[in-house]
């Protein structure tokens, strides 16, 4: 049987020879995705029916010890499990702008100049002779749809700088030759061809920019489309099994936030990193949403410079960095992050209201929650909060959405409002209740050690007051 390609209904399978807005069987619209029919899947199929040949016991499965590359940073390693692991695919994502190309180019350089990380093969069935297997030991193939060789070329020159200075400041010089002499660049879309080189060429590591650039030939869909990203991201996983080689793809959100559409690549790659931040701001937060190889929720503290993504390594320091201490509606929080404390500073600015309707802006922190903090302190009756505008921000652009930042800010609320400053060395986290109760967070221990680290340790949590009204006049009023 030829391979074709036919459309079906993601929601009841229904099949059409062509596309249709709405599915005749169950009336979903926009449901039908194009997918490739083809003969040989058949005999596999059949042919996997009969021996056991597959069949193991897991307690005869020999663990391996898997050698995991670096990526260059400590950060990005982490947020990985502790490095890439060889023939796993890592998608990441994340807004256009964001610094996606940014930071997977600065990992090809990095890894592409490494003389230090092993590449072990796996049982790849080529045949490759050992010079052509040294040689590409550390190679690295950035494929492109979306720029060209010249512009990554562009790209690449800032960011050499900044590779010689994290590089440096591990006392190892690096110098411009061998930063690029194992980085390749393939401007190409057709998946197809994509492959055919790959079989010739053998890379350590393989970066994709992105994938809803990636055409194949056996769909007629255009670049972008549910099937053709679906189809893609498979032939690229499928070479990545055989070859245990690794690759990253670049995948685009989509308005409603996901990626490539609904939620289609992610059961199909191992690992998902999303790549978040504040286009006004600097840092970039590097999370795991789904690792095979690794904890998920992990995150990675980034910063965008002039010359790319530099990795920190104490956030707590930089976030609070700016912080006035001492000063009315400012209160420091401890924030989980994966499984890391973040410590950050919660402000709020209480003015008198002109216009009638008393105006609440929230940036940074979730909405909904903040109105329920709001309305929780003004049951309290010793605020007069109905006669003010209130903002709430989070400092230096991060976004914390966990309801342990509720008791923060309301103590920022209550300080800016009664224009008393919170008592020194105070870090607040708890989730406020609607009864005006205080609750117990998660991790409670790792948010203790890193506010104590930066000597927060006067602490302000439900395990020592009961109340918002408890902890608002110990803090504030100092009783
Ligand atoms: P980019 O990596 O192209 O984003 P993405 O691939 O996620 O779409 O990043 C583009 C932005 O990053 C752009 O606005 C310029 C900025 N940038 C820097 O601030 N410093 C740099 O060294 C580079 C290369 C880009
Ligand atoms: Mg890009």
């Amino acid at each position: 049987m030829k391979t074709h390609s036919e459309f079906v209904c993601q929601q009841c399978g229904y099949k059409s020879a062509s596309f249709l807005g709405k599915c005749p069987q169950c009336g979903e619209w926009n449901s039908l995705v194009e997918t490739v029919v083809s003969g040989e899947r058949l005999t596999t199929g059949a042919k996997r029916l009969t021996p056991e040949e597959n069949l193991v016991r897991l307690a005869e499965v020999r663990s391996q010890q898997i050698k995991r590359l670096s990526t260059g940073f400590a950060e990005f390693d982490r947020v990985l499990g502790g490095g890439i692991v060889p023939g796993s695919v890592v998608l990441i994502s994340g807004d256009p702008g964001i610094g996606k190309s940014t930071l997977l180019l600065q990992v090809a350089m990095q890894l592409a100049s490494s003389q230090l990380t092993v590449h072990s093969r796996g049982k790849g069935k080529k045949s490759v002779n050992r010079q052509q297997l040294t040689d590409n030991q550390h190679s690295v193939l950035y494929v492109t749809g979306e720029e060209s060789a010249q512009q990554v070329k562009i790209r690449a020159d800032r960011l050499v700088h900044s590779s010689q200075f994290t590089v440096d400041s591990k006392k190892k010089t690096v110098n411009r030759e061998q930063l690029t002499d194992n980085l390749f660049i393939l401007p190409q879309t057709d998946v197809e061809a994509i492959v055919a080189v790959l079989e010739k060429f053998d890379p350590a590591l393989l970066i994709v920019d992105s994938i809803q650039t990636l055409t194949t030939g056996t769909l007629s869909g255009l670049a972008g489309s549910v099937g053709q990203v679906r189809e893609c991201a498979h032939i690229l996983a499928k070479y990545a099994k055989r070859e245990d080689v690794p690759i990253f793809l670049v995948g685009h959100v989509t308005k409603e936030g996901n990626i490539a559409g609904p939620k289609v690549l992610e059961h199909l790659v191992d690992t998902v990193l999303t790549l978040e931040g504040d286009s006004m701001h600097h840092f970039r937060l590097l999370r795991s949403v789904k690792n095979r190889f690794g904890p998920t929720f992990e995150v990675g503290v980034f910063e965008m410079r002039d010359m790319g993504m530099v990795e920190v390594a104490d956030p707590s320091q930089i976030f609070l960095a700016q912080r006035m201490a001492r000063h009315p509606g400012s209160v420091v929080t401890s924030t989980v992050a994966g499984g890391r404390p973040i410590l950050a500073e919660v402000q709020a600015l209480c003015t008198s209201t002109l216009f009638g309707v008393p105006a609440r802006r929230v940036t940074g922190l979730d909405f909904a929650r903040m109105q329920i903090v709001i309305a929780s302190l003004a049951h309290l009756g010793s605020y007069q909060l109905a006669n003010l505008d209130i903002y709430l921000n989070v400092a230096g652009g991060l976004r914390t959405e966990e309801p342990a930042v509720d008791l923060a800010a309301a103590l920022a609320v209550a300080s800016a409002a009664v224009a008393k400053p919170v008592k020194e060395g105070v870090c607040a986290f708890g989730e406020v209740g609607l009864l005006g109760e205080l609750r117990p967070v998660s991790n409670v221990a790792n948010r203790t050690r890193e506010a104590k680290r930066l000597g927060f340790g006067n602490l302000v949590t439900p395990e020592r007051f009961k109340t918002l009204e408890e902890a608002i006049s110990y803090a504030i009023h100092g009783e």
